[in-house]
């Protein structure tokens, strides 16, 4: 028998899951529908939660284990394997990293085994008469893949796409907070331009516009507008569900069915506070 409510989005994504208290601990059978339910629509909303640093992370571990962050100052300073996405400033310090993934991306594509998901949870929401801002937006790759013209399918059977850390950080004006060590420790890597997910089977489109340098073995003559199109294609309006954050959301999101982008449209003295922490995946394929 069945113990949560699962209510799909209605979008090409998402679904909301009703019945669980993370606070209280988590019953095998109740994360086997939670997982369940997150292969299913991509990207999963728990609401009302009241979560400790520590169930935050017994989650993230149960769903596969946790990935250092890169950028490790924003890191919890008693939870490391937390990060924390904020607009607060502390003692002239700021609490967290502003503004992450204001461009469609999908999380940490420039490493070999890129996360299989992120779970974000929200402390603090942006809030201004009765409407929340720090929108997170979700765009499915699987449904887009399922979109392509035959001919395109098969244009892109066995390509395999250049990811770059430096670039993803320029096409966000960040690369000057990039030390020589960082780039060091993040050569390019290559994944398939079509992955394949590994735990539903289903083809999901894996290239960024900006982040993706080339197509191994392509002129970026060819190359470099191939991925701007499927880039463009994946973020068509069908593909996307919006979520409309409320403090006590926990969300799991999939990296490799979908890219994901934060709305950026509030400003202090509109306060958002999150805690995130990424989930380990496998290599590509
Ligand atoms: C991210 O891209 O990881 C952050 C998304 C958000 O802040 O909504």
């Amino acid at each position: 028998m069945k113990v949560l409510e699962i209510i799909p989005s209605g979008d090409a994504c998402g679904a909301e899951v009703r019945g669980v208290d993370l606070g209280e601990g988590l019953k095998d059978v109740v994360f086997d529908e939670i997982d369940a339910a997150f292969n299913k629509h991509s990207v999963i909303v728990l609401r009302n939660q009241s979560i400790t640093p520590e169930q935050h992370i017994d989650l993230s571990d149960r769903l596969g284990g946790i990935v250092p962050h890169t950028f490790s100052e924003f890191c919890h300073p008693d939870y490391p394997q937390i990060f924390r996405i904020s607009n607060l400033i502390e003692d002239g310090k700021p609490l967290g990293y502003e503004k992450a993934g204001v461009t469609w991306h999908t999380d940490q594509s420039y490493i070999e085994t890129p996360p299989r998901c992120t779970t974000m949870f929200a402390l603090e929401v942006p809030e201004k008469e009765g409407k929340s801002f720090g929108d997170t937006l979700f765009a499915s790759t699987v449904a887009a893949y399922n979109a392509l013209s035959d001919d395109m399918k098969i244009r892109l059977r066995g390509l395999k796409a250049v990811h770059q850390f430096a670039a993803r950080k320029r096409r966000l004006g960040r690369e000057s907070e990039l030390s020589e060590a960082q780039k060091l420790l993040n050569p390019d890597v290559v994944h398939p331009v079509v992955r394949t997910h590994p735990f539903t089977g289903r083809k999901c489109i894996y290239v960024l516009e900006g982040e993706c340098t080339g197509i191994v073995g392509m002129d970026d003559a060819e190359a470099l507008p191939l991925i701007k199109e499927l880039s463009d294609h994946i973020i068509r309006p069908e593909f996307i569900y919006r979520h409309k954050w409320r403090q006590g959301d926990l969300i799991i999101w999939d990296n490799c069915a979908l890219q994901h982008r934060a709305e950026s449209d509030y400003e202090l003295p509109l306060r958002r506070h999150m805690h995130r922490t990424s989930v380990n995946g496998t290599s590509t394929f």
